[in-house]
């Protein structure tokens, strides 16, 4: 695998190979890393963090990846930069390009990312945007990999709640990409855009994927390896949605029903984090107390269950970051 210099702006960049190829060579750096082994193959690079958005794994996961690889980080927080203000994003990219070996970019617009891509000179990475979130898909199917019983080839993933934001979107490519049976189960109105239903159905007839998009939860959680849920609501999308939003796809809130309708005993929990499972956050309160809920899309007994291996995967984001960096940006 020779991925030097590349970007990673969305999941299709890479092709199925690829994408396993980082997954693998995740794996292997996880297990050095575990082993007490410290390699230093970002050594002298520095690498720029743009941050428009809060993070709390994917901010950590590119930074302690540098660190274990010899790399400098900046982090260029949403108060921190002229980006977007008073400099275009095509000016930033070509400073930034000048200075760093390699631009990790979280924003709301793809077109932002995308103008870094075009013009930094250095490989760019997508560290979410409202279209995609590569980087937390490579981490989902390295957990998935980890934990499928008959490998990765035959998984299957129903993916319940907001189908067409931006982990929704990434996991029904990637899941086309690679081959999977990947089902995103919401109400018609919250399906993935049109324009990318066609490009994971093209994916799909070259992969062999297996795609359902359904209204109906038992259709779409039968025999499933995995359940994935989301925050039903965005960063970005506006606070009044969440009434709303929260009639919608209460339905498909994942509880212990969910996870038995699935048939599965042995069915697996997903979520990309942060999530909303309790009463233990200001959110959570705030909304259990206006709406009458405990818990919005996961209930609190499942997100603690044996069943949960949502702490695999975020802990699974240093690693495939890790593996990003060094493939594209190591020496
Ligand atoms: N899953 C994820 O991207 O988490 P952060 O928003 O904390 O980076
Ligand atoms: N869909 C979520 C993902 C957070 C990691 C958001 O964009 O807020």
């Amino acid at each position: 695998m020779n991925l030097h210099g590349r970007n990673l702006l969305k999941d299709t960049d890479l092709s199925a190979k690829e994408f396993r190829s980082v997954v693998e060579l995740a794996a292997r750096l996880r297990q050095e890393k575990r082993a007490g082994a410290r390699m230093r193959r970002l050594a002298g690079r520095n690498i720029a963090l743009v941050f428009e958005k809060s993070s709390t794994r994917t901010r950590s996961g590119f930074e302690v990846a540098a660190h274990d690889e010899g790399a400098h980080i900046t982090y260029l927080g949403p108060e921190e930069s002229h980006l977007g203000h008073k400099e275009s994003v095509k000016d930033t990219a070509r400073v930034l390009g000048r200075m760093f070996d390699g631009i990790e970019f979280r924003g709301s617009s793809q077109e932002a990312v995308e103008t870094l891509g075009a013009y930094a000179g250095v490989p760019v990475w997508n560290g979410l945007t409202d279209t995609w979130h590569p980087t937390q898909l490579l981490a989902d199917v390295l957990t998935m990999r980890d934990h499928a019983p008959a490998g990765l080839d035959e998984v299957s993933c129903c993916y319940l709640g907001d189908g067409r934001n931006n982990v929704a979107n990434s996991l029904l490519v990637t899941g086309a990409l690679l081959g999977l049976d990947v089902r995103i189960c919401a109400p018609k109105s919250l399906w993935p855009a049109e324009e990318i239903r066609q490009t994971a159905a093209g994916l799909a007839r070259e992969s062999g994927a297996k795609i359902l998009l359904s209204e109906d939860v038992a259709e779409g959680v039968e025999g499933a390896d995995f359940l994935y849920t989301d925050v039903w609501l965005s960063m970005g999308e506006p606070e009044e949605a969440w009434g709303p939003r929260i009639e919608q796809l209460l339905p498909y809130q994942v509880n212990a029903k969910v996870l038995e309708a699935s048939g599965n005993p042995e069915v697996k929990f997903l979520h990309c984090l942060p999530a909303l499972h309790g009463r233990d956050t200001s959110v959570g309160r705030r909304l259990g107390e206006r709406y009458g809920l405990d818990a919005l899309e996961v209930t609190d007994e499942v997100f603690e269950s044996p069943a949960s291996v949502v702490f695999d995967q975020a802990e699974n984001r240093m690693h495939t970051i890790k593996a990003v960096l060094v493939a594209t940006a190591g020496a």
